[in-house]
């Protein structure tokens, strides 16, 4: 039985995939990355990594999730009941990732609010770890919760609920046709509005301004593979449970590039309007730009509040329009991020959607409750650093590995082809096969090597190996348990699609 719910349209799918894809990410990490690794010369690294692994994968995603019919869960176990658990580890961080995703939407939903009176007063950075988050003094130092990121976190997991409670074609693509277009709308105003400001061009000169010395290092390269496998939302387990709910006739390949340029086009894009404000700021407070952004939180939370300040007309509104344009790009991808694990719940055990939404809501608003705690911060960017950046390339590797040499790269290829306007060739196989888990592994060892060696973000060890090596434990045990799990649906004694001609 499982999911039998389809995307009505082409384009409600294509929008619901770019909504998944365009994101947070796209409005602050990406900018600030940019700026962090070498500025012009990061989109060098960038651009490799979405050529050599983002479109493969995306495009792997979509044809093993439309071959199969399945989500990952489903797709692994029909290769081989023992990979069954591979399907579930993406669903579960994607689960993980959305517990904190929830978190930073409701400091969006809450600085709407604050824009209307420019709460923040002179001083943003005093006022959001300060006044609004009320940082404690590190993990352990809980001091309960702040009450006005509840207010909002609250607000924002109902909003969630009752998307994702009504299914993908009801619920989801829905939401999207009507956030994607707004989205775009709001995101022309900004970068209109930043790249018209005076000294913008001096601030976008810095963003595009190459760097070349950067590019030899190897975290600069690790940086921008994890970039694009957070931006793509591959490896998450989503994209397969998205193209797994397409109709039979439907084309793979161009959705899939389609997907990918749209999504880091977007990013360069915003990036024009950010810099351009950053460039502003820079010259109406007489400051270097270095000292202008201080990470990448702070890009959104408290740099933007500071523009928004500066501007010379309209800052209310302007406000208003930055913080939810972040509502809509992060609601987007929030309600895949549920769907993900949906999918899986729903295929296996034949659960009622309602029952899988209401468990994954509940265990979701229970486990991001700690991060509305006075510590928040600090748990949630160890667990970002170790679920969003581990397990994802963790799984972005052995997919490549899994199905380019075990399953056979040529049959997906052979499979998406005749259902595509054009073709993939045989250099689809060699990024899959070659070029893709090498790096990938690169980047592994680099990353596991970098965090062994220093703590990550100066953090005490207790703290990294609770929340961040116990979140990944977290997710590797309980995907093995579910997949011990028997199967109460009929999902794979389903035929699986053959080459369509
Ligand atoms: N792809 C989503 C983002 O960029 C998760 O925020």
């Amino acid at each position: 039985m499982a999911n039998n719910d389809q995307w009505q349209s082409r384009i409600g799918f294509v929008l619901a995939c770019i909504g998944s894809a365009v994101g947070l990410g796209n409005i602050w990490r990406f900018s600030y990355m940019t700026y962090e690794n070498g500025g012009g010369a990061f989109l060098i690294p960038y651009f490799v990594a979405l050529l050599t692994a983002g479109i493969p994968i995306m495009l792997l995603e979509f044809g093993v999730g439309h071959k199969f019919n399945s989500t990952s869960v489903g797709a692994f176990a029909k290769i081989n009941k023992k990979w069954e658990a591979l399907g579930w580890w993406p669903q579960l961080a994607s689960f993980g990732l959305m517990s904190y995703y929830m978190v930073i939407l409701a400091w969006a939903l809450s600085y709407v609010g604050y824009a209307f009176t420019g709460a923040w007063g002179g001083d943003p950075n005093a006022f959001f770890f300060g006044n609004y988050l009320q940082l404690s003094s590190g993990f352990w130092d809980l001091q309960g919760f702040s009450m006005p990121v509840i207010i909002s976190f609250v607000l924002i997991w109902i909003i969630n609920y009752v998307i994702t409670v009504q299914g993908v074609s009801a619920g989801i693509e829905k939401a999207c046709k009507i956030f994607m277009p707004l989205l775009f709308a709001l995101s022309i105003i900004i970068v209109i509005r930043g790249v018209t400001l005076p000294g913008a061009w001096e601030g976008i000169n810095w963003y595009l301004a190459p760097n070349f010395t950067k590019i030899a290092n190897a975290q600069v390269w690790v940086a921008a593979y994890g970039q694009i496998f957070f931006t793509l939302s591959v490896a998450f387990g989503v994209m397969i449970a998205y193209a797994s709910y397409l109709p039979r006739k439907s084309d793979i390949v161009n959705n899939a590039f389609i997907t990918c340029l749209a999504n880091c086009g977007y990013s360069f894009f915003m990036g024009f309007g950010t810099f351009g404000i950053i460039g502003y700021m820079a010259k109406t407070q007489g400051v270097a730009f270095q000292d202008v952004i201080t990470q990448s939180i702070g890009l959104a939370f408290v740099a933007y509040p500071k523009a928004i300040d500066l501007l010379p007309a309209a800052n209310t509104l302007f406000g208003i329009m930055f913080f939810t344009a972040l509502i809509f790009a992060g609601l987007s991808s929030s309600v895949s991020l549920i769907e993900a694990l949906a999918s899986g719940l729903i295929e296996k055990f034949d659960m009622p959607r309602k029952k899988a939404i209401n468990t994954i809501a509940a265990v979701g608003f229970l486990i991001g409750l700690m991060y509305t705690t006075k510590a928040g911060l600090y748990i949630f960017d160890t667990v970002d650093q170790y679920v969003a950046k581990y397990i994802i390339i963790m799984v972005g590797l052995y997919e490549c590995i899994l199905i380019g040499w075990i399953y056979g790269s040529d049959k997906i290829r052979n499979y998406v082809n005749p259902l595509s306007d054009f073709a993939i060739g045989k250099w689809w196989d060699v990024c899959i096969k070659y070029i893709t888990p090498v790096i990938l592994g690169v980047s592994f060892v680099q990353l596991v090597y970098g965090d062994l060696v220093r703590p990550y973000g100066g953090y005490p060890w207790s703290g990294i190996i609770v929340f961040g090596w116990g979140s990944i434990a977290a997710v590797i045990i309980v995907g093995i348990v579910l997949a011990s799990k028997p199967w109460k649906s009929d999902v794979l004694s389903r035929p699986v699609e053959e080459v369509q001609e």
